[in-house]
C-alpha cells in the first residue's frame, strides 16, 4: 500500500483533511498525518518511509528530500514552491508539483479584506475613504491576480494590470488597462496588490523607487511573500510618506519597527493566512491527493515544476 504523508504546520481545516483521506481511500493509499509539527525532526521521521508529500509552505530542504528513502512526488498544495529545494528534488528523481489556481480566491478575498480595513482606519472609529472609484494596480496577473480584479470590480475599482508574461490582450478581455512597466503601474495606482513568486530575480525588488511613484494616499497590499519586499526601503518610505500604508499577509520582519513609528497605517497578520479557508484547503488538497495518484499510477506529470 502507497504511503502519502501530509505535512502541515499549519493544518489544512478538518474538512479538508476528510478530502484528502477519502481520495486517497478509494486508490487504496494510505494517509499518514503529521499536523502542528514543532520539530524539524518530526517531519524527518514521519517522512522516511512515504511514497508521496503534501505540504503547506512547510519547507522541504535537501535534508527532507534525503531523509525520505521511498519518495516519489512532492506537492505543495498551493500556488507558490519557494518553499521547495527543486535541485535536491530533482537530484533524487522525486516530482515537484504544485495546484495552482486552487486557493486563488481566498488569497484574493483577503487582499480586498485588507484593503477595506486600512482605507477604514483598521476599524477605529474615524471616517475612512472608499474603494470605489480609486485606481488598483495588479502586479502579476496570474490566478490571484484574476481574481483581485474581478472582486475589485465589484467594489467599482478601475484596475491596471502589469505582467510581462501576459498578453495584453487577455487582460484587456476582462476591462483591465494592461501597462507596459512595473514603474508605470506604481506611478498610476494608489492601490498596488502584488502577486509576483519569490525567486532570485523578484526577492527584495519592492523597494523606495517604485514605492514612492505611488499617488497620494498610497497602499501597498501583499498577499504573495514578505521576501519581495525590500524592507529597508519599505521603512524609508513610510518615513518619508506620511500618506503610505502596507498592508500584508504575514509580517515584514521589522514589523516592531513599524508598529512603533507609523501607527495606523499598516496591518499584518500573525500568520499567512490568505489560503486559510476550508474551500481553499478542501481544493488544493484534494488536487494534491488527486494528482499524487494520477502521477504514480498513469504517470502524469501536468503541474510538475522541476
Ligand atoms: C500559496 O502559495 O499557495 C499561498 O501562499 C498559501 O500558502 P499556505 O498553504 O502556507 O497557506
Amino acid at each position: 500500500m502507497k504511503k502519502v504523508l501530509v505535512a502541515t504546520e499549519k493544518p489544512f481545516a478538518p474538512a479538508a483533511v476528510a478530502q484528502i483521506k477519502e481520495v486517497l481511500d478509494k486508490a487504496n493509499y494510505e494517509l499518514v498525518l503529521l499536523e502542528k509539527y514543532t520539530d524539524n525532526s518530526e517531519f524527518l521521521k514521519a517522512v522516511e518511509d512515504v511514497d508521496a508529500l503534501i505540504v503547506r509552505s512547510d519547507k522541504v530542504t535537501k535534508e527532507v528530500v534525503d531523509a525520505a528513502k521511498n519518495l516519489k512526488i512532492v506537492v505543495r498544495a498551493g500556488a507558490g514552491y519557494d518553499n521547495l529545494d527543486l535541485e535536491a528534488c530533482t537530484a533524487k528523481n522525486v516530482v515537484a508539483m504544485n495546484t495552482p489556481g486552487q486557493n486563488s480566491n481566498a488569497v484574493a478575498e483577503l487582499a480586498l479584506g485588507m484593503m477595506v480595513m486600512i482605507a477604514r482606519g483598521n476599524y477605529n472609529g474615524k471616517a475612512g475613504t472608499e474603494l470605489r472609484g480609486k485606481k488598483l494596480g495588479i502586479h502579476a496577473y496570474g490566478n490571484v491576480g484574476y481574481y483581485v480584479a474581478e472582486i475589485a470590480k465589484g467594489f467599482g475599482m478601475e484596475i491596471y494590470a502589469f505582467d510581462p508574461f501576459v498578453d495584453n490582450e487577455e487582460i484587456k478581455k476582462a476591462n483591465i488597462t494592461p501597462v507596459d512597466s512595473a514603474e508605470e503601474l506604481y506611478s498610476t495606482c494608489q492601490y498596488v496588490s502584488l502577486h509576483i513568486p519569490s525567486n532570485e530575480k523578484t526577492k527584495q525588488s519592492i523597494g523606495f523607487d517604485l514605492l514612492n511613484k505611488m499617488p497620494k494616499n498610497a497602499t501597498l497590499v501583499n498577499t504573495a511573500r514578505k521576501e519581495v519586499i525590500h524592507e529597508d526601503e519599505l521603512l524609508k518610505v513610510f518615513a518619508e510618506r506620511e500618506d503610505f500604508s502596507y498592508v500584508s499577509d504575514i509580517a515584514p520582519d521589522c514589523k516592531n519597527e513599524i508598529a512603533d513609528k507609523f501607527e495606523g497605517r499598516f496591518f499584518f497578520t500573525p500568520k499567512k493566512m490568505g489560503a486559510q479557508t476550508a474551500e481553499a484547503n478542501i481544493n488544493a488538497g484534494g488536487a494534491a491527493a488527486n494528482q499524487i495518484i494520477d502521477f504514480i499510477e498513469n504517470g502524469n506529470t501536468t503541474f510538475k515544476v522541476n
